[in-house]
């Protein structure tokens, strides 16, 4: 039987008001670039979207959310019956406490955005895990990249993180390229890129076993 693979990618969006939300400069191409890395070598693909202007990849089934709510709503039924667990989105750490109803008007001369703590996917996910399932995440880091990546990988009970370094020029989000850290948790590190999304699936893909 085919092995299942569960992933998130892109942004989420927090509504502020009827047309206006919070969200995140993410393009999705990595967690789509690995989607159709793993349909590719024959996984049953899952993956939930955030709101991205990219096609579903051959042989993927793809679940379209906006909201953080919404991208926890649609993995947690499908967390249990998959062998893997990859976690690319770009999910808003918070959210407007309340949603206007209409169109927040420019009357008042400051505005006040009241925000709260959305649900983390990857940790309430992980925490769950069995032994049989391997949970990946990402790190968006912007400074001491390997240091906080490793502790979110142990805070966060991950199998292997892939550390992202946002800070640089033409490289990580909303870009075609990217140059990452694997890191796993028996002392795994391996360095790949600058190279294109795909390239980097493939080798993610190819480091993991998938
Ligand atoms: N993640 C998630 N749900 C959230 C926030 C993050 O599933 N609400 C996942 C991301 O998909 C990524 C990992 O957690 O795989 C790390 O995301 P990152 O933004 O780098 O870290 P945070 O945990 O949000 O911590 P911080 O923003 O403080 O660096």
């Amino acid at each position: 039987m085919a092995k299942r693979c569960l992933l998130t990618a892109g942004p989420t969006r927090e509504p502020i008001d009827a047309v206006r939300f919070l969200s995140n400069g993410s393009s999705g191409k990595m967690g789509y670039a690995l989607a159709a890395e793993l349909a590719r070598r024959g996984w049953e693909v899952d993956l939930v979207s955030g709101p991205v202007a990219l096609a579903c990849p051959a042989g993927v089934r793809r679940h379209s959310v906006t909201t953080a709510a919404e991208m926890y709503e649609a993995c947690r039924p499908r967390f249990a019956a998959c062998d893997c667990f990859i976690a690319v989105a770009a999910v808003a750490d918070f959210r407007p406490r309340a949603t206007a109803a209409g169109k927040i008007k420019k009357d008042a001369a400051s505005l006040t955005l009241e925000l709260e703590p959305t649900v983390d996917i990857l940790r309430t996910l992980a925490a769950q895990k069995r032994s049989d399932q391997t949970v990946v995440g990402f790190a968006a880091e912007t400074t001491d990249v390997e240091a906080y990546a490793r502790r979110k990988m142990a805070e966060k009970n991950l199998d292997w993180i892939v550390a992202n370094d946002v800070g640089q020029p033409g490289i990580g989000m909303e870009t075609d390229d990217n140059a990452v850290l694997l890191l796993g948790k028996t002392g795994q590190r391996l360095a790949f890129g600058p190279a294109s999304k795909a390239a980097v699936a493939q080798f993610i893909a190819d480091t993991l076993g998938l």
